[in-house]
């Protein structure tokens, strides 16, 4: 490029826009074709129900933007970005029901049990954590099929061990567990690390796993995406503590203040809500930091990550 010539500045706002298309257009293909839906006792409906309509798509996003600086293979993200996003999505039917959080609103709607009972709720969760695994392991006949068969094992193990014992579904144990007590600080980055740290450290990971050569498999690589994944891991839930403290239901459609209502101990009630919103923005340095290293590890093209951490922890919502 002749140094007269400028590069397009990243506008994350495109960006995002253009991602988003194609995640919403292949979640509402995957996830039960429409006439399938009214079957099975309307199972469908309401897999169709928590995924569609409504969601940051955050996961999804950081797969893509991961994917784009690795240079890996688009095809394979837009299945890895649908898969984190059901997982995410079985989660929240799963946390919001009367023996977990017992919340009666999610991304400004009813939850799934209070919208089609508790037994298709806690079906529709359990079918949607298949369809996951399904969708990283396309059949062979499948149009967009060419992943290979060690990258998609790769992928399935990634997200087995996020959302399963040392991941979501460990932290979510520890969560419930902790009603009414005040944990320790590393208690509370534990906590906080499985049961929605390790899904968005894996979003990063499985993205970059989309490509399986060149200098994405380097260890100075690897490493700089896991700290960047740990770092915007615990951002992430930082900050979704300090909403349910400083937004209201309307803005974050779910009910804020449940929290405090519901005794969890967070970072809020550990340290406050000044100290949490430093932390949140030390943990923000960490993020640039770890893409400054992977910049020196050979790959520059960090725009979107680097856009989707400020996002993130800067989030109203
Ligand atoms: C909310 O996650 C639940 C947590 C893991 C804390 P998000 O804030 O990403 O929820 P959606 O997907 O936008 O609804
Ligand atoms: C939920 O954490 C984490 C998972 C769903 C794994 P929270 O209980 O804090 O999430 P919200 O605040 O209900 O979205
Ligand atoms: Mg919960
Ligand atoms: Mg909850
Ligand atoms: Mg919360």
């Amino acid at each position: 490029m002749k140094s007269s010539e400028k590069t397009p500045l990243f506008n994350l706002n495109t960006w995002s826009v253009d991602q988003l298309a194609r995640v919403e257009q292949a979640l509402s293909r995957w996830v039960v074709c429409p006439e399938d839906a009214p079957a099975l006792a309307g199972l469908g409906h309401a897999m169709r129900y928590a995924v569609l309509d409504g969601g940051k798509r955050l996961r999804p996003l950081l797969v893509m933007a991961a994917c784009e600086a690795v240079a890996g293979s688009a095809n394979a993200a837009l299945r890895a970005a649908c898969a984190v996003e059901l997982i995410h999505a079985y989660s929240l039917v799963h946390d919001d029901l009367p023996c977990m959080d017992n919340d009666v609103l999610r991304r400004g709607k009813p939850t799934v049990h209070v919208a089609f009972g508790q037994a298709s709720a806690l079906l529709a969760g359990d079918a949607l954590q298949a369809l996951a695994f399904e969708l990283l392991t396309p059949a062979l006949d499948t149009t967009d099929a060419a992943i290979d068969s060690a990258t998609q094992a790769h992928l399935c193990r990634m997200l087995a061990q996020a959302a399963g014992f040392k991941g979501m579904a460990g932290g979510q144990a520890i969560d419930l567990a902790s009603v009414g007590k005040q944990l320790n600080s590393s208690e509370l980055h534990e906590m906080h690390a499985l049961k929605t740290g390790a899904l968005l450290k894996a979003s990063v990971m499985m993205g970059a796993a989309c490509s399986q050569s060149g200098p994405a498999t380097s260890i100075a690589v690897q490493d700089a995406l896991r700290n960047y994944g740990d770092a915007i891991g615990l951002a992430f839930q930082v900050v979704d503590d300090i909403l349910d403290v400083t937004a209201d239901s309307a803005v974050l459609g779910k009910t804020a203040g449940k929290d405090a209502a519901q005794d969890k101990p967070t970072f809020v009630s550990l340290m406050g809500l000044q100290a949490s919103q430093d932390y949140a923005q030390q943990l923000l340095q960490r993020t640039l930091h770890s893409l400054a290293q992977l910049e020196a590890a050979g790959l520059p093209n960090t725009h979107a990550l680097r856009g989707l951490a400020d996002m993130l922890v800067n989030r109203q919502h």
